[in-house]
């Protein structure tokens, strides 16, 4: 498949806007975000939206992207949530993000928790890879209890990344209409419909194991998961820059990896000399990005001090 390694001009532009707005919250110490009000047609501008997103392999980053569109802007969660204060006003909100375990990345629960939100319009995309269930009704309830009320809650079904299970080299040929499908979210949201995707099919048997799924999670220690070839890492500090938790450090020769971890797998699919494995995976030889997005936009998206 077709990697785009350098962004355009447009994504550069974009990226660099959201990262000077980010760089400038940090320099002032000022986390409290209120976008200026901006009218078109009688619709909320997109330049009065703001998109939080988390993303491994990038297909979270590229629909936060198609939404944020020319004037929203973006901020990656990883990044943001290490601000000190996280009050965020505009009249649009959203947050796109990758499902797991028909739930949401932990780094995304923590930051709902932690900040707060006031928009007239709340939104959020989950993007996922094969089965979605019940995922927009567990974050429609996950918010709620935490005082806030999505509008919009829709899944996007793109490449599934979960390497134990899925061939990539599989995954990227499957049709799986995407541009199609984003492009409908994307009007629905310009539009502020007011849509929940239930899961309908739910028997007591599939809400015991989505019940187990969502308050389990995964194993959360990196060196429970990940193994290293040390023979073929170069230390090219990639996994390092990539991870949204920090948990990669380098020595002369090679990588070294411990703490918390999300499962999301980042590390494993950048690792250009496909060091970085998991223990069980249907193709380690297979590795994916999003084609629309570069290297260097999820190491921006995801790095730390
Ligand atoms: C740990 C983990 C768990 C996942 N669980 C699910 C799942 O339950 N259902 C599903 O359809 N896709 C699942 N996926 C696939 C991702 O949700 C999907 O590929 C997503 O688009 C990746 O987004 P990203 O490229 O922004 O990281 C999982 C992926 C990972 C890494």
């Amino acid at each position: 498949m077709e990697q785009k390694e350098s962004m355009s001009r447009r994504d550069a532009l974009k990226t660099m806007g959201a990262i000077v707005t980010t760089a400038a919250l940090s320099t002032t110490g000022l986390s409290a975000f209120a976008a200026p009000a901006k009218k078109e047609d009688g619709r909320t501008a997109p330049g009065n939206r703001l998109i939080f997103y988390f993303t491994a392999t990038g297909n979270s980053l590229y629909v936060a992207r198609e939404l944020a569109g020319e004037g929203g802007r973006l901020f990656s969660i990883p990044q943001i949530i290490k601000e000190e204060r996280l009050d965020f006003e505009a009249d649009e909100i959203g947050f796109v993000f990758p499902d797991y375990a028909a739930s949401a990345p932990l780094m995304v629960r923590e930051f709902v928790n932690k900040a707060h939100f006031k928009a007239k319009y709340i939104f959020s995309v989950i993007t996922f890879g094969n089965f979605a269930a019940n995922v927009a009704d567990w974050w429609d309830e996950f918010c709620k209890a935490k005082g806030l009320e999505n509008q919009y809650i829709n899944t996007l079904l793109m490449v599934d990344n979960y390497l134990p299970v899925f061939d990539m080299n599989e995954q990227v040929k499957i049709d799986k209409k995407i541009p199609d499908n984003l492009a409908a979210i994307v009007d629905d949201i310009h539009g502020h419909k007011q849509f929940i995707a239930h899961f309908e099919q739910m028997d007591e048997r599939m809400q015991g194991f989505l019940k187990r799924l969502q308050e389990n999670h995964f194993p959360m220690e990196a060196e429970r998961l990940l193994r290293l070839n040390t023979e073929t890492c170069i230390a090219c500090g990639t996994c390092a820059a990539v991870c949204p938790h920090g948990n990669f450090r380098m020595t002369d020769t090679h990588a070294e990896f411990s703490g918390s971890c999300e499962y999301c797998l980042a590390c494993v699919h950048a690792c250009p000399q496909k060091a970085l494995t998991l223990e069980r995976e249907r193709n380690p030889q297979a590795r994916f990005r999003n084609e629309n997005v570069s290297l260097r936009d999820i190491k921006e998206a995801n790095h730390q001090k």
